[in-house]
């Protein structure tokens, strides 16, 4: 297994660069199978999920090249089989190539995806999709066969504006009979990515990033290629670690309009900042003032930032709130931060935190991703060595994080353990 150790204390300055976005490079890569010609993506950040994720497409047998965040996939000995358990279990994208099997060959059988451990996270309203395109849904032990003979373009509703479920139908409709709405649609940058790489591959997809969006239905995709979007919740991450201790530190490469309902708590809180095109800089918050945050989907402030916020909540002067809205179990770090010095309560889906705290390092564990970034960066503020466990899940999803801190000044290092 691995872990973090931090001493903390250290001023943070100079460049971090943001790769592309975790959230879109998952999707991106499993929506290229719907094409049998040449598809490549640049700008794919080298985590773990990607990993799994070209284990699934090698597995599969597609034709897969990889190298420096440039991936070409060529699927045309492509084999439509059982994804493995333990392989679709890895991340919960895995779902997307649910869809696009069943958009290429009305045919899928898999098991129900993995992911975070931070709430229910069922797959309903995905099935709801496939079943209105007039597939049929069988589900036994964890497992779905879905079929269809003919895969017809209607409206679907969604109960809830989810991204999961809004790139599912995106791929199961793309190569389906005449055209498919879907309403009440996720608005996040990473549905207009993917509808990017699909409208580049000649689907024929419009009002990605609104709540309608229209997909004309298209017998044939060809060769295609995009590029990833910035990391936003991977910059917000970082945007938070210069508000905690940064001296001018600059996060680099990323659109700040994505980022957005974070900037305007930072401004709230009265922290100085400096936006570019392209860039944050940002220092150290002197009595911030407290703020309150409820997560919403886009362009509400992003429950994948709740926790790593949640750190520099302690900081500000005064009592915060902060509303998880979207999951049921996303306050696992609370008890560490607690542990660490922190003031924080839990109401039921509300947390109130109580600062300015004096952080103090000591052993804690990452439950789930963002769990894990809210305690490095609980680290890189705290007195002495913070060793966090368990940070398979923080490799998951933030590119190179170790040299990215190391480079701006961070005392932090990865090492094996038993
Ligand atoms: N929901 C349902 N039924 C469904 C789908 C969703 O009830 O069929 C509920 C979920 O239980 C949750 C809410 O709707 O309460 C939102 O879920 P959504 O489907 O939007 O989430 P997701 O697609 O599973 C993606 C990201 C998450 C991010 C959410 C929300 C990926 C691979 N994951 O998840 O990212 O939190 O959107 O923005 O894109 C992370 O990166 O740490 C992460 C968890």
């Amino acid at each position: 297994m691995k872990r973090i150790k931090i001493v903390g204390g250290n001023k943070l300055s100079g460049t971090i660069n943001i790769s592309g976005a975790k959230n879109s490079a998952v999707a991106l890569i499993p929506a290229a199978i719907l094409s049998d010609e040449e598809v490549v993506i640049e700008n794919v950040p080298n985590i773990s999920d990607i990993d799994a994720l070209e284990e699934i497409l090698l597995y599969l047998n597609a034709d897969v090249k990889r190298e420096n965040g440039k991936v070409r996939i060529n699927s045309s000995g492509i084999v439509n089989k059982e994804i493995p358990e333990t392989i679709a279990k890895k991340l919960r994208a895995s779902y997307y190539f649910m869809s696009s099997l069943l958009g290429k060959y009305k045919y899928v059988e898999m098991y129900f995806p993995g992911g975070c451990s931070i709430g229910a996270r069922p797959i309903d309203q995905t099935l709801k999709g496939y079943r209105a395109l007039g597939a049929k849904v069988v589900e036994e032990n964890d497992k779905f066969t879905i079929s269809a003979d003919e895969l017809i373009g209607t409206t679907v509703y969604l109960d809830m504006p989810s991204v999961g479920a809004t790139v599912n139908i995106m791929l199961t409709a793309v190569r389906a009979k005449g055209e498919t709405i879907i309403e009440n649609a996720a608005k996040e940058p990473e549905i207009v990515n993917v509808a990017m790489l699909l409208n580049s591959m000649g689907a024929k997809i419009t009002g990605a990033g609104t709540s309608s969006i229209h997909i004309e239905g298209v017998n044939y995709l060809s060769k295609g290629y995009c590029e990833v979007i910035p990391d936003r919740i991977e910059a917000g991450t970082y945007i938070i670690a210069g508000a905690l201790v940064g001296d001018k530190l600059k996060i680099n490469n990323i659109i700040p309009e994505h980022v957005n309902s974070l900037l305007d708590k930072l401004f709230e809180m009265g922290c100085y900042l400096e936006i570019t095109d392209n860039s944050v800089i940002i220092s150290q918050a002197k009595n911030g003032l407290p703020v309150n945050v409820k997560t919403m989907g886009y362009p509400g402030f992003p429950t994948d930032l709740q926790q790593p916020l949640t750190t520099l909540l302690t900081q500000l002067n005064g009592k915060s709130s902060l509303e998880e809205t979207i999951y049921e179990n996303r306050f696992q770090n609370v008890k560490y931060l607690v542990d660490m010095g922190a003031s924080i309560v839990i109401d039921n889906k509300k947390i109130y935190v109580t600062g300015p705290s004096n952080l103090v390092g000591k052993e804690v564990t990452a439950t789930d991703l963002r769990a894990g970034a809210c305690l490095v960066l609980a680290g890189l503020k705290a007195d002495g060595e913070t060793i966090i466990d368990n940070v398979e899940h923080v490799l998951r999803g933030y590119e190179n994080i170790i040299g990215k801190l190391s480079d701006v000044g961070a005392k932090i290092e990865l090492e094996e353990y038993n």
